[in-house]
Order: structure tokens, then sequence, then C-alpha cells
């Protein structure tokens, strides 16, 4: 792990800040989940089973497993603060900015997410919440972060202050089971209030900045430590085990748990890719062919590439001349790594299955295997290649990699 500074998590404020700005020049069409960029929030759809919310810059959408996305929202609108009401799946609140530049105040869709209603035009006059949370006690107790803690009582329609925010707040949770206890990821730490917010203490003992907090229903709780990881614990008492170290730089923005299932959590990176658990948060994988990731698919890609392509990329994809990893022959470039020692992971899943079925333009070895191979063994060939990747090369994965050093 890197020494801790400032410039990972300048890079969330910087966002917001240029997010705030209102940017209408943002493309409508996207159609997959490697197109969409900055993601602030997710929340796992219980009327689409398998399927994630994601509030984002350019709008809300519904995304599914196998990558393609579409926007429930009418407009661009870039969401933040998205919170789904904890016992009515079909109504949501939000905050954020209008797509065409200014505030869109605290809104409140009744269907899912297609239409809105203005509720409150802004909280005493601040601006937007950049968090928000509702109570799963009482759900007409909704909390907003601004530059203090704001409280409405009455389901989003008129707000008052609550308190001073322990530290630069990035995120926010309403305890499960006590109305008075709040948690609030800053960057600080990570604080927890027994009193409605009114006073706080550390909640997590080593004073690094927190960068998300989500309390489940069931009473878990988790948090992201920047430079430990991914800790839990169960409410009320803060034993924090550490769940997983595996972050390298990156670090989430966002968690949530599967109502259904509660080992499955899906997750926001801060590069913006969506990464889903299937074991508690130990382990993770991208969200996009994450239904694909099962022992039984990874087993059949492995033995599929080593029958068809360890000659060339060698054992475990290390690359044919793993020293010099972009010498050239007589043909042009050797056949370069594809576990994360190169840049394979600057591919998205649909360019490594092109690759594979159609082949390198730049080489005559590298030959497009489509008369050899079926669209699924490709895929699978690719979801065997993922397993080899790091947490980071997942959350870097495509166009992202831009914003990976
Ligand atoms: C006969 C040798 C050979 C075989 C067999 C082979 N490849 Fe390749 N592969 C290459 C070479 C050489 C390149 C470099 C081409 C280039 O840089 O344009 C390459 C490039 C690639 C790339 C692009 C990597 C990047 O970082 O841009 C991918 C992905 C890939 N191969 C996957 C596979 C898979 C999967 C298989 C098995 C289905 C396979 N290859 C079989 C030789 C081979």
């Amino acid at each position: 792990m890197r020494p801790i500074g400032k410039r990972p998590l300048v890079a969330i404020y910087a966002f917001v800040a240029w997010a705030a700005m209102g940017s209408s020049a943002i493309a409508a069409d996207i159609a997959s989940l490697n197109e969409v960029q900055n993601v602030h929030a997710i929340a796992v759809s219980e009327n689409d089973p398998g399927k994630l919310l994601l509030a984002t810059h350019q709008g809300l959408f519904l995304a599914g497993p196998d990558g393609p996305v579409t926007r429930l929202s009418k407009d661009a609108d870039d969401f933040e603060g998205f919170s789904v009401h904890p016992t009515n799946p079909d109504i949501f609140l939000s905050s954020g900015h209008l797509a065409k530049g200014g505030n869109l105040g605290i809104i409140r869709s009744d269907d899912g997410g297609r239409s809105w209603e203005r509720l409150a035009e802004d909280s005493n006059g601040s601006r937007d919440f950049h968090a928000m949370a509702i109570s799963r006690i009482d759900p007409n107790v909704v909390f907003g972060i601004n530059r203090a803690l704001q409280v409405s009582r009455d389901g989003g329609r008129s707000w008052k202050t609550g308190g001073m925010l322990p530290g630069e707040t990035f995120d926010f949770a309403a305890s499960a089971q006590d109305m008075d206890t709040l948690y609030a990821a800053t960057r600080q730490g990570l604080y927890v209030s027994r009193d409605g917010g009114k006073t706080w203490s550390l909640g997590y003992l080593v004073r690094q900045p927190a960068t998300m907090v989500h309390a489940a229903a069931d009473g878990s709780l988790y948090a992201f430590i920047y430079g430990v990881g991914l800790v839990s614990a169960k409410e009320p008492n803060l034993e924090w085990k550490t769940v997983s170290k595996d972050f390298n730089d990156r670090f989430l923005v966002d968690l949530k748990v599967d109502p259904s299932f509660p080992g499955r959590l899906y997750g926001v990176a801060d590069t913006g890719a969506v990464m889903a658990s299937k074991d508690g948060g130990r382990t993770w994988t991208s969200f996009e062919g994450s239904q694909r990731a099962t022992p039984k698919t990874i087993a059949r890609g492995r033995k599929l590439f080593e029958e068809t392509c360890q000659t060339c990329h060698g054992i475990r994809g290390v690359g044919e001349r793993p020293e010099d990893m972009y010498a050239k022959d007589e043909f042009g470039f050797v056949a370069p790594p594809l576990d994360d020692s190169a840049h394979g992971w600057h591919h998205s899943d649909q360019g490594l299955v092109e690759t594979i079925l159609t082949g390198s333009p730049r080489n005559e070895r590298m030959i497009g295997q489509k008369d050899n191979l079926s669209r699924e063994e490709a895929k699978d060939i690719v979801t065997y290649i993922k397993s080899l990747w790091s947490f980071r090369s997942l959350a870097c994965q495509g166009s992202r990699h831009m914003n990976c050093k």
C-alpha cells in the first residue's frame, strides 16, 4: 500500500466540483457499462433482480451484469445523494444538478426513476446534497449532507440544520437499528454519532480517510478505510474486522449489500468501475461479466486458454517473453502478457472478445479464432483471463485506464 497522500481523495472533490458546473455537453447514448464514467451511488434493484441502479453524472441507469445499460431518467441530469426508500423499491430520493445547469433541489420519484417531483428547492438556501440517507426506522426522516448535516422529518419537503459534521464528509449512513446513530465517512476518519448528529466520536480507531460507509438492513456495517481496506462490523458494536486489503491504491466510494443474498456485495471503485463480490467482500470481480465468473466457467476458460493460447501467451498468460513485453520479432510484437503485468486490462471485455475472434491486424501470428471458437467460448476465455487480474486492473479496465497511473 502506498503511503497515504491527499491526492487520490482530492479526485473525488475535483470531480464533484466539475459535476457542479452542470456540463450539458454529455452524449446521451450510453449503452454499456464501460461507457458510464462517473457513478456516484449504486442500489440493488428489487424490481429487476440481478440488476443495479446507477446514479451517475449522466443520469440514472439500470445495468445488467452482461454489460448493457439503459437510462431510466428522461434527462442526463447529475444524480447525487441518490437513495432508495427502505420499504418501497419504487420510491427514490435524490439531489444533484440539471444537465442544462442549475440545481435539481431535493427530488423524489415514485415510479422507479422515470419521472421526478421536486420536493424542495434546496435546503435552507444551501447547495445540493452530495450524500443522503433515509432512515430505515422511520423513512420520513431523511439526512442530507452538504457543508453541515441537514435533517428532514417529513420525507424531504422541509429541512433543518441538524448539526456540525465531524469533518469533510464523503459518505454518510443512518443506523438500521437505532434512530440516533449516524455514521460519517470523512477525510479525517470514520465517525459515529449516538445523539442524532449533535456530537461525534471516532468510529474506527485508525485516523485515515474513510471513503464510504454503509449500514445494511440486517445491522451489518461496512466502511472503506484508505490504507486499511474494506472493514465490517455488526451494529451496535464497532468491533471491526478487516474483510479485504487487496485494493492496492484504489478504493471504494459506495457499497451495497444485496438484500436477497447478504454475502453478495456491489461496490463502486474510485475509477467509477462497478464491482461485485460473491463472498462478502473478500474477493471482487467487475460487475460486468460477474454472473459468468463462476469456478466452472473459469475452469472452462482456462482449459480453452491452455489449448489455444498458452503456446504463445504463456502459462497463466505471463506472455511470450515476460522480461520484454514490448519485444518485436519479424512479425511485429511478440505475444504480450494477458495477466495484469502488461496492458491486457486496457481493453474492454468486448474488445478482448473481438481480438480473440478476429485477430490482430498488427501481427499475423495473432490469428482470429472465429472458425475454431464460438463467441461464448471466447467469453469464457476472457472470464478466465480476468480471474488473473487484481482489483486494481479490474477497476481500471477499458477506457478507465486513462485515469489510472
Ligand atoms: C501463434 C501465437 C498466438 C496465439 C496461439 C494466440 N496469440 Fe494472442 N497474440 C499473439 C501476438 C503475437 C500478439 C500481439 C499482436 C499485436 O500486438 O498486435 C497477440 C495479441 C493478443 C491480444 C492483444 C493484447 C494486447 O495487450 O493488446 C489478446 C487479447 C490476445 N492476443 C489473446 C489471445 C487469446 C485469448 C488467444 C487464444 C484464444 C491467443 N491470443 C492466441 C500471438 C498469439
